[in-house]
């Protein structure tokens, strides 16, 4: 990782309390079998309450999860130097420890790609690399879609790909991430209390689809703003609300703020697909989902807009809020 000219202590962000959850028993993880007949109605329910759960029978073929995992660690593996070659992340690239442009800090260091596009990838062996990328992605974009549309059904929403054709959209402005997170020093962690690996936010987009090793360091935000910790599992994938599906559901669905905590003594590597529809896409309340005489809480933004405004702001900022339409008192 890149030796950063501060001291490190003084560069990072610590959660001093090292218990997330103050509950005695914290709510488990809402988790949907999709080969269910009933799943729609509890992601539906998921999406309600926590903005986040988890899928099992999903469909993905662990051959091809274990295989881009082990590309990816080779690729995190390599020498600074050689990484850097990928280019920095403006917008797709390498990134170390900065995340986003505007000052944000983690002990992590990722790759930004487009979906869309063939990543440039300054490997030894670029080729199988991509060959890893690309069967991972195609097989999660389906699985996504497949979900969009189970939401689509169980909120009553007619075409049932209504949702899910943005992301399926040639010109969808969806993109993957792969983030490795170092385990952290002991010095650090005992000194400072938990050291941030990703710093908390919400996914701007309409759903993300994280998968994971086996390391612990996830935590969501409960809607009372308590933090719980994600149980890690290496054979499901994650399925966070964002912003865009919030909006489209006129707040009924919540997008889920998250974190992660680096680990003392493993690493973490995630791979995170972010369903994102086309960047003209104008993006506000449905109509059909509007009760009686419930007013739409946002202002319509194009998809571009919102990036925009999310990509010009902290990570912790909540950026939903430039898009509130005011209640006229
Ligand atoms: C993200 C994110 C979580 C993780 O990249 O937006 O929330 O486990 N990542 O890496
Ligand atoms: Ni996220």
């Amino acid at each position: 990782m890149v030796i950063l000219s501060k001291p490190v202590i003084e560069q990072f962000s610590y959660i001093r309390n090292k218990q997330p959850s103050a509950a005695l028993f914290p709510p488990l993880i809402p988790m949907v079998d999709l080969s269910k007949p009933d799943s729609k109605h509890q992601i539906i329910k998921a999406c309600e309450e926590f903005g986040f759960f988890k899928v099992i029978n999903h469909g993905v073929p662990m051959e091809l999860i274990s295989r881009l995992e082990s590309e990816a660690t080779e690729f995190f593996s390599l020498p600074l130097c050689e990484k850097e070659k990928t280019g920095q992340p403006k917008p797709y690239g390498y990134g170390n420890k900065r995340i986003g442009p505007n000052g944000d800090v983690g002990w992590v260091e990722y790759l930004l790609l487009t979906t869309n596009q063939d990543p440039n990838l300054a490997t030894e062996n670029p080729e199988s690399f991509g060959v890893a990328l690309n069967n991972y992605m195609a097989a999660v974009k389906k699985m996504a879609c497949e979900i969009l549309e189970m939401v689509a059904d169980g909120l009553k929403i007619q075409p049932r790909n209504s949702l899910s054709k943005l992301m399926m959209d040639e010109q969808s402005d969806s993109v993957f991430r792969l983030n490795h997170y170092p385990p952290c020093p002991d010095a650090l962690q005992s000194l400072n209390g938990n050291v941030i690996g990703f710093g908390e936010h919400t996914d701007p987009q309409i759903i993300s689809v994280l998968r994971s090793n086996n390391t612990a360091g996830l935590q969501i935000s409960l809607r009372d703003g308590s933090w719980i910790s994600v149980p890690p599992d290496q054979y499901s994938f994650f399925i966070n609300v964002g912003d865009s599906l919030q909006v489209m559901t006129n707040g009924r669905f919540n997008s889920v703020k998250h974190r992660v905590m680096a680990n003392s003594v493993k690493s973490r590597l995630s791979m995170i697909y972010f369903c994102g529809p086309p960047l003209s896409e104008k993006i506000a309340p449905l109509p059909c989902l509007m009760r009686g005489d419930q007013q739409s809480l946002y202002k319509e933004f194009t998809w571009f807009e919102y990036k925009r405004s999310a990509y010009a702001s902290r990570l912790a900022h909540n950026r939903l809020m430039h898009f509130e339409k005011i209640a006229a008192s």
